[in-house]
């Protein structure tokens, strides 16, 4: 039997990756005042994302997470949200297009700012500091007063998740993402490149068949599923007081949201099942990922899955396997098995960027992109082979034309990293490399998607 679930329980338990407060009585002050901040998202809206994802557990759906590592206050700029949503839309405009499924589509973006690190300290010329641990708790230039945790630091990163959110909300419903304007969305950097060439292939075919559906009489103006988008928030619950000063009673359903993000997920640092992040996310009703790492155990995982979705509600539960590119036929098929053999529902969706991560020789952490495609095959191959649905994507990108990822079509180089490498933690895909990923594995996207519907015509 479970203990009574509180909105502050998580104290009870052991929790990793939080940081100490010098000024408890400051932290007090600023999670009051944050408890009186208005909802960035909507119970309602969360509850439409959770179908969605319930939709992607049937395999009628495909699901694309992506955005920053890390949010920085440095980096908050319109044009950076912006070209990071277009990129997004562009990412699956190319997936569906390919795999006939509609795409649910998920930011990394409006919220995430905290970061679980290796290590507690960095040491700089024989200068020993804390880490850096993410905007909404300390600073990244190497001081004393930066490296401070300043509980302060969660207004601004609220004042910015706020501010992001209501760009995303003008750019998805405010006509930028009408299908009409989608030669909008090609990025003026991409256009040249032969992704840009090859989105403009799809663009042409999209503007054929919007021209065959109004010579039908059909006026996309009339139909607001080709004129907006539904667009959704999202970002690791890792700093818990924050979390539980966002999380508010529904009124229409008297159940708790996390009215942070929409979806929110478990770090794989953090998912121990008798830890402090676990017993807090088993008491919202938003739609939850697990970060699924080398060292997961299936019978962990099970564990995982049950306390955190005792009902096996579909939608709930998201499972991000992230083994490395060379792992992944060690790790995922047994814990495939055992949920299978649970038969609890789940999101399977695959991060290709935290399992291959490597220190280039120039001294940059990077990833290499042909490592990352890597990935996401033999994520699809082992789901094909295991007979389940591989539904999803979640990946570090960024609008921008950043340097911080190896090759790809642009064929960045080890030397090349240090020309634009902006990230405040892990490497990016930039647009072109995220958008020439979409195109590289939409194969694979086309023959699960015809595989999913076998399945779902072999079971209905
Ligand atoms: C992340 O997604 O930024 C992250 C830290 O991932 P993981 O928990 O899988 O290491
Ligand atoms: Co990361």
């Amino acid at each position: 039997m479970m203990k009574k679930w509180k909105l502050n329980s998580w104290k009870n338990y052991p929790v990793k990756h939080i940081p100490e407060y010098e000024d408890q009585k400051e932290l007090d002050l600023v999670l009051k005042k944050i408890q009186g901040f208005p909802p960035l998202v909507f119970a309602g809206e969360t509850r439409s994302l959770k179908k969605s994802l319930g939709d992607v557990c049937e395999g009628k759906a495909f699901l694309l997470q992506g955005g920053d590592c890390a949010e920085s206050f440095a980096e908050f700029h319109p044009d950076n949200i912006r070209d990071t949503f277009k990129v997004i839309l562009q990412m699956a405009l190319v997936l569906t297009s390919s795999a006939s499924l509609p795409v649910v589509k998920v930011g990394r973006i409006a919220g995430q700012f905290s970061k679980p690190r290796s290590s507690p300290v960095e040491v700089k010329d024989g200068k020993e500091l804390p880490t850096y641990l993410g905007d909404n708790i300390n600073g990244i230039e190497f001081s004393d007063k930066a490296r401070k945790p300043d509980a302060k630091r969660m207004f601004r990163a609220y004042s910015q998740a706020a501010s992001t959110l209501n760009l995303l909300r003008a750019l998805s419903q405010g006509g930028f993402a009408d299908l009409k304007k989608i030669h909008l969305w090609n990025l003026g950097f991409i256009k040249k490149s032969p992704e840009g060439k090859k989105f403009k292939e799809i663009e042409d075919k999209i503007s054929d068949a919007l021209s065959f559906i109004e010579a039908c009489g059909l006026h996309p103006d009339y139909n607001r599923r080709l004129r907006t988008v539904n667009f959704y928030t999202s970002h690791e619950a890792l700093l818990l007081p924050f979390e539980q000063s966002m999380t508010r009673i529904d009124s229409t359903s008297g159940k708790y949201h996390d009215t942070s993000a929409h979806f929110v997920w478990i770090g794989d640092r953090t998912r121990q099942p008798d830890g402090g992040h676990v017993e807090f996310c088993r008491g919202i009703e938003n739609p939850i990922g697990i970060k699924c790492g080398p060292t997961l155990k299936d019978s962990e995982l099970i564990k995982l899955c049950n306390i955190l979705n005792p009902k096996n509600e579909l939608g709930r539960i998201t499972l991000i396997s992230r083994f490395g590119a060379d792992n992944v036929e060690k790790h995922l098929p047994k814990l495939i098995r055992s949920i299978k053999k649970e038969g609890l529902n789940v999101v399977w969706s695959c991060d290709p960027m935290h399992g291959n991560t490597i220190k280039s020789a120039t001294g940059f952490k990077t990833r290499p992109f042909n490592n990352v495609v890597k990935e996401v095959k033999r994520v699809f191959g082992v789901h094909k082979a295991e007979g389940s649905y591989a539904g999803g994507l979640h990946i570090e990108m960024t609008g921008q034309n950043v340097t911080e990822c190896t090759g790809g079509a642009q064929r960045i180089s080890d030397k090349d990293l240090s020309h634009r490498y902006h990230t405040h933690c892990d490497p990016r895909l930039n647009a072109n490399q995220a958008l020439e990923l979409a195109f590289l594995i939409s194969d694979e996207i086309k023959k699960n998607s015809q595989y999913s519907k076998n399945i779902i015509q072999a079971v209905s």
